[in-house]
Formats: C-alpha cells, structure tokens, sequence
C-alpha cells in the first residue's frame, strides 16, 4: 500500500475522540500529513452545516494538501482539488466496496438520490498555502442522525454486508493520492473528464440559488474547465463558483 499512497500519511494521526478532524490537521500542517478519528465531537460540514460522526460508524478523515505546487497553473489547480478529492473518494469507495456512486456539485458523493460522502475543504487563503481536505463517508446507518434517513445512506445499507472501514480508508487515501499526483502534474483534463463521468447530474438538472439580486433558477451545463457550475438561465448562462444549491431535479 505504501507506494500507492505517493508519501500521503507519512505521518497518521489517529484519535478515538476529537472535535474536528480538520483542525488538528491545521495545526500539524505539513503536505501528507492525514489525521483520522473514530469519532467528532465537532465535526463540520459545508456552509456551516456540522458533520454528525458518532463513533464506529463513519470515516473522519483529513488530509493535508499542497496543491499550489502544480508544475503548471498552480491557481488552476486550487480551483480543482476538492473535484480530485471527490473523483478519489469515489474511485476509492468502488475499489474497497464495489459500489458506484456519483458525484454532486461541487463534492457530495451519492447513491440515487441519498448522501454517502461529502468533503470540506479548509486552508488559510494565502497564495502557495497548505489546504486540509477532509472527508466524511457514511459507513453504518448510525452514521447519520435520524431526522436525514432518507437524504442520506450508508455503505452497509447500500451494500446489506459488514464493510471494513481501514479498508475504505486506504483505498480513499490512495485513489486521492493519485488524482493529488494528477493535479500536481497538470492533468487537469484527466481530473475533468473523470469528475464529469461521475456526475450525469451536472448537465440537465433543474437547480435554484440565491444571489445578491434575488433566487435564480435555472438547467445545469456542465462545468468549465475551473470547476465552476454553468446553469442555463432565461438571458444567457450563470457561472457558479459556490455556494448552497438548491437541486430540483
Ligand atoms: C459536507 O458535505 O458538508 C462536508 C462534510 C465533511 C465532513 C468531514 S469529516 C472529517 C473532516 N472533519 C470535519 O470536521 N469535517 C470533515
């Protein structure tokens, strides 16, 4: 396993309990570094949404990410990384579990119509600074409190079998690894072509979301080739960058 990794979690820190995943990998922060819990106490989410992670149940995980160390277009490259991480995590899930998931904009990962996994992404905002992706996935149902039964799913409820989680962890780590490595040496089409493969939703769906001048909606284009979400709208097409969407169909 260690050479798939590509010298991501050199250094794994694990805890039984933590507040977030996110923040102990901040403060460690060196490219590599992966900090793991059994359980958050203050696990966070997008959008100032918290992550519910019960212990035994899920995968916290946090990675520590350099990606304005791209060969080319380091700024390209910011832009893209939580899309790595979603194609990784995806790629990493079907490696362990041989299940298919998809991929929402910008990067939940789902079954149907249910959230499996979703990723924040977290860094201080300097050019050339450290980014913490971290990462949640849904292993049993305790997984997820029970008022989001039926937004969310599980590997074991999808799967109706026992699911190894450190085999789900080292599956994830080394498939973002190597979409990380990608990134690094300017693949983004790769990184492209294989998001757009996971995420039919992203041209043809009907979404709606605010903006300073009032709600919007519109039909999803596909994204350009920053990662940004192109919609359809009456006098032309919007270009999102983030941001909560609301999805319609
Ligand atoms: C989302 O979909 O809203 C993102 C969820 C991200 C949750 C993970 S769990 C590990 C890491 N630590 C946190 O506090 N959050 C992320």
């Amino acid at each position: 396993m260690r050479p798939r990794l590509q010298g991501l979690a050199a250094s794994l820190y694990f805890f039984p309990t933590i507040g977030s995943t996110n923040d102990v990998a901040m403060s460690h922060a060196s490219e590599g570094v992966v900090v793991l819990a059994d359980e958050q106490t203050a696990g966070r989410g997008r959008r100032g949404h918290s992550w519910f992670s019960p212990p035994g149940s899920g995968l916290y995980v946090s990675v520590v990410l350099a990606p304005a160390r791209a060969r080319t277009d380091p700024q390209r490259a910011m832009k893209l990384l939580t899309l790595a991480a979603g194609v990784g995590i995806a790629d990493g899930i079907h490696a362990a579990t041989g299940l298919t998931t998809s991929l929402k904009w910008p990067n939940d990962i789902y079954v149907a119509q249910r959230k499996l996994a979703g990723i924040l992404a977290e860094g201080s905002g300097h050019p050339g600074s450290l980014v913490v992706v971290g990462y949640g996935i849904n292993v049993a149902p305790a997984a997820y409190p029970p008022e989001l039964r039926d937004r969310a799913t599980s590997l074991e409820s999808e799967l109706g079998r026992p699911i190894d989680r450190f085999l789900v962890l080292a599956e994830t780590l080394a498939a973002v690894a190597s979409r990380y490595h990608d990134l690094l040496e300017g693949r983004f089409d790769a990184i492209l072509d294989a998001w757009r493969r996971r995420a039919r939703g992203a041209s043809g769906a009907r979404v709606s979301w605010t903006q300073p001048s009032g709600q919007l909606t519109g039909v999803t284009a596909g994204i350009d080739e920053e990662g940004a979400l192109l919609v359809r709208v009456s006098n032309g097409v919007e270009r999102i960058v983030a941001g909560e969407l609301t999805w319609l169909s």
